[in-house]
């Protein structure tokens, strides 16, 4: 069997280097250099001396240990350093699972959370969302899921790409199914500390030991190109996953290191900041979208900046995100790249700056009153 194209990341291939406006990816906007520095308070003139050594199969001892301080209660044994949390994702699903387990993830779900488990020969059970009630999750149904005994769970919450989450009580009766199953339960945190009506979750990792946790610089840092993330696992776990990547990438640069622990050291001041961009942009797609009820369903995120909006007059969103990428130079993500039940949906990315954000919205209305007059509203 052949590992599936991955749907969002061919469709930003073919639109995110071309586009004006982007409504459509799920990170914060990108910091500047000078910007970073000015927020944590270093001056690149510190890398001056810095010696192009290697770095460590499980990352460089100063990295590793803020992102422990912040992630493990400093237990340096169960982190290790990736490029971004794909790497992570990409060595888990490589050896905590085999061929013929059974993994239950998220429906709809960032495409590699499940679909390199599938190529290696895993069974997928999914666990969607209900679409009808604000995407919320269905516990009840994930119990009966697990009856089977699946091999793993896999979360991401706030989710990618409704922005929908749990809260802490859901989150504990989760774990507990996972328990009773016996099974892994991945909790990918790359929106986890982003979160607008409730404080972040914490990671399931502090008491429960099957989990594994990952998270990334690129989603609410601004900080996506410096592909740096980490991965909070049982120390035997970290050391097969060192065993394959001395296939691949052998550990990660130590010039990316030295920034990335600088990200860890100011976390909460660059969160912070974000956070507020982030809640502003949210109340213009909130107003944007009350003023469009015919044409625009819309459930607001808990976390994260991206939100999955349901336009009930198309029967596939694809084309009209072709035209908008094409014609108006508006980057959206059709529903599609999520699963073949989504085409109806689009995700918008409410992270960047306000301007484009504005821009965007105005060109999708454009479109999307061009396509209300040309077809007929489906349920
Ligand atoms: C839920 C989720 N997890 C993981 C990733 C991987 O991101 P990165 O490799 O930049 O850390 C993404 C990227 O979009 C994502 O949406």
């Amino acid at each position: 069997m052949d590992i599936s194209i991955a749907r969002l990341e061919a469709w930003m291939r073919d639109y995110y280097h071309k586009v004006d406006h982007d409504i459509g990816s799920s990170g914060v906007r990108d910091l500047s250099m000078a910007e970073f520095q000015s927020l944590c308070g270093f001056d690149l003139s510190e890398l001056g001396s810095m010696v192009f050594h290697d770095s460590e199969s499980y990352g460089g001892a100063r990295l590793r240990a803020a992102l422990a301080d912040r992630w493990a209660g400093g237990d340096t044994g169960r982190m290790m350093v990736t490029h971004g949390s794909s790497e992570a994702i990409y060595l888990v699903m490589h050896l905590a699972v085999a061929p013929g387990d059974e993994v239950i993830v998220l429906d709809p779900a960032y495409q590699q959370l499940y679909d390199v488990a599938a190529w290696r020969g895993c069974r997928i059970t999914r666990w969607r969302l209900n679409h009808d009630e604000g995407f919320a999750v269905d516990l009840a149904e994930l119990r009966r899921l697990a009856r089977s005994r699946p091999r793993m769970i896999v979360v991401n919450f706030p989710h990618n790409p409704t922005g929908v989450s749990i809260t802490a009580e859901q989150q504990r009766e989760l774990v507990e199914i996972a328990a009773e199953a016996g099974a892994w339960l991945v909790w990918d945190h790359a929106f986890g500390e982003l979160t607008y009506a409730s404080d972040p979750l914490p990671l399931p990792a502090r008491w429960y030991d099957r989990c594994i946790a990952w998270g990334t610089f690129s989603k609410s840092y601004g900080l996506a190109g410096l592909r740096v993330g980490w991965c909070l696992a049982p120390p035997e776990l970290l050391a097969r996953m060192a065993l394959l990547r001395d296939y691949i990438a052998l550990y990660v640069s130590p010039v990316l290191e030295f920034l990335a622990e600088q990200a860890v050291r100011n976390a909460d001041r660059i969160v912070a900041r974000q956070r507020e961009h982030a809640l502003g942009n949210l109340r213009v797609l909130t107003g944007w979208a009350d003023r469009l009820p015919g044409l625009v369903r819309f459930t607001p995120p808990d976390g994260g900046v991206s939100a999955f909006l349901r336009f009930p007059h198309q029967r596939d969103v694809t084309l009209s995100c072709r035209r908008l990428a094409e014609r108006h130079r508006v980057l959206l993500v059709p529903g599609s790249c999520f699963g073949d039940a989504y085409h109806q949906y689009a995700r918008l990315g409410f992270g960047g700056t306000s301007a484009e954000l504005t821009a965007g919205l105005s060109c999708l209305e454009q479109v999307l009153r061009e396509d209300a007059e040309t077809v007929v509203p489906h349920g």
